[in-house]
C-alpha cells in the first residue's frame, strides 16, 4: 500500500492547473446511458474513482474509448472520453460494485427511465455518515417508479407508458437525489419541476449536458428546476467543469504555508464563499484571467466561525481543509458541520501533529498552535486525507500519511502539482 512522506516547513509558488470536477465527472459519465449515442467528455479527470465508474458503467454495455494524447498536450491535461451506450445489457448494479462508490447508485435514473426496470443495491453508509437514499426514491416514486427494497437491492419499476413528469418538493437539499431526478426525468413524458434543487455547480454542468442532449431544462442554477422529458435523448459533446473542492484545496493550502500559486482553470464564481472565508483568515485572493491566484506572505492566520451548508454555502468537502488551516490561527475558531453527521475523522489525525481541537456534537473548536509536528497519520476519507496533507505541509518534520487510495479516489497528480511549487511531498511505493 503506498503512503505519502512529507517534509514540511516549505511554502508554495508557482502554477497549479486544475482539473475537471469528480462530482461532475462521475453523473455525467452516468448520463450516457440515456441514449444509444456517443457522449464524449472532454477534460475528465484522471482518478481511481472514474475508473472505477467505467467499469460499473462496461457491466451495463457502455463502450468506453478514451482519445490519445495529442502533440503538444500537456501530460497532465484531462482525457477526453467517449462513451456509448448502444445496447443497454444488464439493468443491475451489483453489491460488489455499488458497495465501492456511492454515486454509481445514480445509475438507477437512466436505467429506469430507458429500460423501464433497474435493480441497483443500496450503497450503504460510510465513514462520514449513514447517507440514505429515500429521498432519490421519493423522487422517483413521484415520476410513476413502483420501488420495493429486498435483499439489499432497490427493485424500481416503471409504469405502463414510462415515467411521466411530476412536481417534487424535496424537504431537504440533496445533490444526489436532484441528479437522479433530473437524469430520469429528461426520458420522462411531460414536464417535471423539482423545488429545493440542490445548486451546486455540479448539477448545473449535468444540466447543460442534459441540454445539448436534446433535453430542455429551464432554471438550471436555480432551486427550481423545469425539464420538459423526451422521449429519446441524442449525442452531445461536453467539457467537464473545474474542480471547485480541489481549487479550494490547494487555495487553502497556500494559506498554509504561505507563498504566491495561480490556481489554472480555476473558477471563483464556483466558490465564492469559501473564497471570502479564505480571505477572512488573512490570505490574498484574487481573480486573474487564468484562474484564482491566492498568496499570503507572513501575515498571521486569523481564526473564523463557519458553518458548512449547501451551494452557495460554504461546502462540507473544504470542511476538513479548512480546519488543518486554522490549527495554526492566532486565535480560537469554529467549525459546525451541518451536512454530515460524521465528518470529523480528521480530527483525532490532526491532534497527532498537536492540533489542539475540541469536539462537541456538530461543532469543532480550534485553539490555534504555534507549532505542528510531523508524524505519522492514517487517511479515513477523501477529504479528510487531504486535510492531513496540508497540516503535513505546514508541520516542522516529516509527516507520513498510510491509506492514500483515500486521495487517489479524488486528486489527480497531487504529489506532482504541490511538489512542482516547492512542497516537499513524495509518494512510497511499498509494493
Ligand atoms: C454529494 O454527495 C457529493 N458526492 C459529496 O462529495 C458531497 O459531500 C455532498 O454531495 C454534499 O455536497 C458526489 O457528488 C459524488 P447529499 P451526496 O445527497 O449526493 C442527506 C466527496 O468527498 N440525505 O447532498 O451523497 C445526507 O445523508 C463527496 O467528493 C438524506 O437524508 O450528498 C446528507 O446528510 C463526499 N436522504 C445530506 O442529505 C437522501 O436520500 C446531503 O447529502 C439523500 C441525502
Amino acid at each position: 500500500m503506498d503512503r505519502i512522506r512529507i517534509v514540511g516547513g516549505k511554502q508554495l509558488n508557482g502554477i497549479i492547473p486544475i482539473s475537471g470536477a469528480k462530482n461532475a465527472a462521475l453523473p455525467l459519465m452516468i448520463a450516457s446511458l440515456l441514449t444509444k449515442d456517443t457522449l464524449t467528455l472532454e477534460n475528465l479527470p484522471r482518478l481511481a474513482d472514474v475508473a472505477m465508474l467505467v467499469r460499473i458503467l462496461g457491466n451495463h454495455g457502455v463502450d468506453y474509448m478514451v482519445d490519445g494524447r495529442r502533440p503538444g498536450e500537456a501530460p497532465n491535461s484531462g482525457r477526453t472520453v467517449h462513451l456509448t451506450a448502444k445496447e443497454i445489457v444488464d439493468t443491475t448494479a451489483p453489491y460488489e460494485l455499488v458497495s465501492k462508490m456511492r454515486a454509481s447508485f445514480w445509475v438507477i435514473a437512466p436505467l429506469l427511465a430507458r429500460m423501464g426496470v433497474a435493480k441497483v443495491s443500496l450503497p450503504g453508509g460510510c465513514a462520514i455518515g449513514t447517507r440514505p437514499v429515500d429521498l432519490h426514491l421519493q423522487g422517483l416514486k413521484e415520476l410513476g417508479a413502483e420501488i420495493e427494497i429486498e435483499g439489499g437491492y432497490v427493485l424500481a419499476k416503471a409504469p405502463k407508458g414510462g415515467l411521466h413528469g411530476a412536481h417534487i418538493v424535496f424537504p431537504k437539499v440533496s445533490v444526489g437525489a436532484t441528479h437522479n431526478v433530473l437524469l430520469a426525468a429528461a426520458l420522462a413524458k411531460g414536464e417535471t419541476v423539482i423545488e429545493n434543487a440542490a445548486r451546486e455547480p455540479e448539477i448545473g454542468d449535468v444540466a447543460d449536458c442534459l441540454v445539448k442532449m436534446g433535453a430542455k431544462i429551464d432554471g438550471i442554477g436555480t432551486s427550481v428546476l423545469r425539464i420538459q422529458g423526451r422521449d429519446r435523448l441524442e449525442g452531445a459533446v461536453h467539457t467537464v467543469l473545474p474542480d471547485r473542492i480541489e481549487t479550494g484545496t490547494f487555495a487553502f493550502a497556500v494559506a498554509a504555508t504561505g507563498g504566491d500559486v495561480t490556481l489554472d482553470g480555476a473558477k471563483a464564481v464556483h466558490l465564492k464563499n469559501a473564497l471570502d472565508v479564505l480571505a477572512q483568515t488573512g490570505a490574498k485572493v484574487e481573480e486573474v484571467a487564468n484562474g484564482i491566484r491566492v498568496y499570503r506572505n507572513g501575515g498571521a492566520i486569523e481564526p473564523v466561525s463557519v458553518e458548512t451548508q449547501p451551494f452557495p454555502g460554504f461546502p462540507t468537502d473544504l470542511q476538513a481543509q479548512l480546519m488543518a488551516l486554522l490549527t495554526r490561527a492566532a486565535g480560537t475558531s469554529v467549525i459546525r458541520e451541518t451536512i454530515f453527521e460524521n465528518r470529523f475523522m480528521h480530527v483525532q489525525e490532526l491532534a497527532r501533529l498537536g492540533a489542539d481541537i475540541h469536539l462537541h456534537g456538530d461543532t469543532a473548536t480550534i485553539k490555534g498552535v504555534k507549532v505542528l509536528k510531523g508524524a505519522p497519520v492514517m487517511a479515513t476519507d477523501l477529504r479528510a486525507s487531504v486535510s492531513l496533507v496540508i497540516a503535513g505541509l505546514m508541520a516542522e518534520g516529516v509527516t507520513t500519511i498510510n491509506r492514500v487510495y483515500h486521495l487517489d479516489r479524488g486528486f489527480e497528480q497531487l504529489e506532482q502539482k504541490l511538489s512542482r511549487c516547492g512542497a516537499g511531498i513524495e509518494r512510497i511505493s511499498t509494493g
